[in-house]
């Protein structure tokens, strides 16, 4: 029987998503994206060499291994064009082992646009990449499908309708210029090569890699405290990042999630406006921020950073079922005096449990034996205290910086 196993974030994002899938792809037949779009920047670093995954699934990298964008996901053509030429142009070879499903609600340049003016009085700090407005027209039953692209006559229609919809927004009510309909359909159609190529019926691959037998990663975007329906409202994304989302996104039912990986960083970072209760704001936020490069892998934005938050951690446990927990960024930690962790709230304010720092490097390490005794203790705090086995520890960015417990 295949042995399927999810992937996902279990703060703000950027947890190292990306860098666990990639280091997990080896042994698996696929790697799947079940929701968001290109406002995601999975990093996967692999001797020395810097690759930043926006759309493609972060099992690309291994040859053998096959990648679908699942129907959950909106997708921006001309992002995911400029991906694929940049990983063919590195000797990375699409074919016949990436498909992206004919359900896709596709993200047009009207969407970007509305995205970008909104947020200019929104102040949510999206990442403009026209998310929030594609999945409103995915629900709102009007949006254009990747599957449309095959069919002229549906596509003319439905372009039509949604690019006057758009312009009543952009005219009416923010005072914008129009889109004109023509443009919109030569940018679709300058991308159609991608339709002809990859499109896909994703209910029958999954169906087949199932009957097979073959295992499956799924691999989340952003994080649990980004999910639409459970994150921090408003100031969250517009998809279910959270484990019911891979059935939604991909359509394959919760029993067939066998494995749910939660990854947490060892502090917390956030990009973007919304609360934050463990942020910092002085030389220790600093340190994070400088030791973890934290700066967005999609906008370049300065990431917020903070301690880790275990009260919220185990809300996000609980809301995905996780069954293992992935910790990151643990060699960040390494020359702090004290690590704080916060342990429970107080009229809204965190209370910290104070650890002695480390002070060596742990990067080297490949058992957790190999880890200072300091080092330890906090990972034994941190599974305690949250009731869940920590089965991998990043230490390190690259692929090989990782120790399986
Ligand atoms: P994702 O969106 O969850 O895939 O994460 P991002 O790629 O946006 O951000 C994670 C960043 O941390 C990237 O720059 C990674 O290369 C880096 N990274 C991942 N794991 C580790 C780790 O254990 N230690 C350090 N120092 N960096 C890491
Ligand atoms: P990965 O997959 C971190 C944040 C944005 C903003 C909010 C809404 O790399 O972890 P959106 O453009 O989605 O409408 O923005 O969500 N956000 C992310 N933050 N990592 C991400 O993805 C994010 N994708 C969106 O900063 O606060
Ligand atoms: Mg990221």
């Amino acid at each position: 029987m295949s042995e399927n196993t999810l992937i996902l974030g279990l703060q703000w994002g950027d947890e190292g998503k990306g860098k666990i899938v990639d280091a997990l792809s080896e042994n698996v037949h696929a790697v799947c994206r079940f929701q968001g779009g290109h406002n995601a920047g999975h990093t996967i670093k692999v001797n020395g060499k810097k690759t930043v995954l926006h759309l493609t699934p972060s099992g690309i990298l291994h040859k053998n291994v096959n990648c679908l964008i699942g129907n959950g996901v909106v997708l921006a053509l001309d992002a995911l064009n400029e991906e694929i030429v940049e990983l063919e142009n590195e000797g990375i070879d699409f074919n016949e082992r990436f498909f992206v499903s004919n359900n896709c609600a596709l993200i047009l340049p009207s969407h970007i646009k509305i995205d970008q003016v909104r947020d200019k009085t929104e102040s949510i700090g999206t990442t403009g990449r026209g998310i929030g407005p594609a999945y409103e027209d995915k629900v709102g039953r009007r949006a254009i499908r990747f599957g449309d692209i095959g069919d002229q006559n549906i596509l003319e229609e439905k372009v039509k309708s949604l690019i006057e919809y758009h312009n009543k927004i952009l005219v009416d009510i923010h005072k914008e210029n129009k889109f004109e309909v023509q443009d919109i359909f030569d940018y679709i159609e300058k991308y159609k090569h991608l339709y002809e190529k990859y499109s896909c019926d994703s209910y029958e691959i999954i169906e087949r890699w199932s009957s097979d037998g073959l295992s499956m990663l799924f691999e989340g975007a952003q994080g649990t405290l980004l999910d639409i329906d459970h994150g921090t409202y408003p100031y969250v994304t517009s998809s279910n990042t959270t484990a019911g989302g891979v059935s939604t996104g991909l359509g394959i039912g919760p029993k067939n999630i066998h494995k749910i990986v939660g990854i947490t960083k060892a502090y917390t970072t956030r990009v973007g406006e919304g609360p934050f209760l463990t942020e910092l704001f002085d030389k220790d936020g600093e340190m994070l921020a400088k030791r973890g490069h934290e700066f967005g892998a999609t906008t370049g934005r300065p990431r917020r950073c903070g301690w880790l938050d275990l009260v919220a951690l185990k809300k996000t446990i609980f809301l995905n079922s996780v069954t293992d927990l992935c910790l990151t960024k643990l060699d960040v930690l390494d020359e702090f005096d004290e690590i704080k962790v916060c342990v429970e709230y107080s009229d809204n304010q965190p209370i910290y449990k104070t650890f002695k720092g480390w002070g060596e490097p742990t990067s080297q390490a490949k058992n957790i034996t190999e880890l200072p005794k300091l080092a330890q203790d906090y990972i034994n705090f941190i599974e305690e205290n949250v009731k869940t086995s920590i089965s991998i520890l990043s230490v390190g960015p690259s692929r090989d910086e990782t120790i399986f417990i």
